[in-house]
């Protein structure tokens, strides 16, 4: 099942953990960007019969993903069985509709992208809103990590009390999943969003667990603002400071310190995204998803080697 682990900048530790899990070689990689802005990139390992696996979280992705795209096409003309994506955070699915008419639906157009270019993906709880599930817009295998039980087990070791919050209808299924695993109450607010920057946030009744400590916990922390919304209305009802939870550790311009300057206790982050606040380790998982994948689709016949 070993293959050839090619890391993109920034992912190198996760590309080892994978190479290590599975059994695998570190592969070479250039990459360049010329002076007129053009990508250039190279395989430098040998490839032919073997599979390829790409590591590269999309975190502002529109600047990655030519030189991805670059990288697989090199990889299946210098003869990979297959090219793998294993992409953290996977970016776009939160255009899952078209809100208002003659909008691109991103996601669709993002996910026939990468079906396209690599035969698989693993990614990390990916936001699923409107799509049931992540084969309902990318057209090949996947395997979704889920980040829920590390969140928990992060919870049960530093929180003696806490009472989990999600910020909006959509972060039920992540909250649920941590309380579950945490073994205590939460509470889902209800958020209307009427721009970028523009969230508000209604809370339940809360004050029945004003004795514990509130978690905030959602997927993405984009512009945070649907945190900091959250945020103010647990204080106006008598909360502590909460502590912040993402699995995505996106922080658009200033949003880690307007975060914090709103009255975060904590933040802490999964490391799908390379950030400060990253405090919860998935490596592991993901590098244990990409082996039950290998295993289990080495019998799948390789894709055609040339594709248009
Ligand atoms: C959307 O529904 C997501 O689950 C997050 O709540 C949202 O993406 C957070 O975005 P922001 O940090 O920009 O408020």
């Amino acid at each position: 099942m070993s293959g050839v682990v090619f890391a993109l900048p920034g992912n190198e530790s996760l590309a080892r953990a994978i190479a290590q899990r599975t059994r695998s070689e570190i592969g070479a990689l250039a990459l360049h960007r010329f002076p007129d802005g053009e990508s250039y990139a190279r395989i430098d390992t040998p490839l032919a019969g073997r599979e390829a696996i790409f590591v590269c979280t999309l975190d502002r992705p529109d600047a990655k993903l030519l030189p991805l795209l670059f990288a697989l096409d090199a990889a299946r003309d210098a003869g990979a069985t297959r090219c793998g994506l294993v992409v953290p955070y996977l970016p776009y699915m939160r255009q899952d509709a078209r809100f208002k008419p003659g909008e691109a639906i991103t996601s669709v157009t993002f996910a026939r992208l990468l079906s396209k270019a690599a035969d698989w993906i693993v990614t990390v709880d990916p936001h699923l809103h409107r799509y049931a599930a992540l084969g309902a817009v990318y057209s090949i295998p996947d395997r979704v990590v889920h980040a829920a039980p590390l969140i928990a087990q992060w919870i049960r070791d530093n929180v003696r009390a806490p009472v989990l919050v999600g910020p909006d209808g959509e972060s039920e299924q992540w909250v649920a999943s941590v309380a579950r695993d945490a073994k205590a109450p939460y509470v889902v607010l209800e958020k209307t969003r009427t721009g970028d920057r523009d969230v508000k946030v209604s809370v339940p009744h809360i004050e029945r667990w004003r004795d514990r400590t509130p978690i905030l916990i959602d997927d993405i922390i984009a512009t945070a603002r649907t945190m900091i919304a959250a945020i103010g209305h647990l204080t106006e009802a008598g909360a502590p400071s909460p502590i912040c939870v993402g699995v995505h550790a996106i922080f658009a311009d200033d949003a880690y310190g307007a975060l914090q300057a709103a009255g975060a206790a904590t933040v802490v982050t999964c490391n799908t995204v390379p950030h400060a606040s990253n405090g919860i380790d998935l490596d592991p998982g993901i590098a244990a998803s990409v082996a039950a994948l290998l295993r289990t689709d080495s019998d799948e016949p390789p894709r055609e080697a040339a594709h248009g």
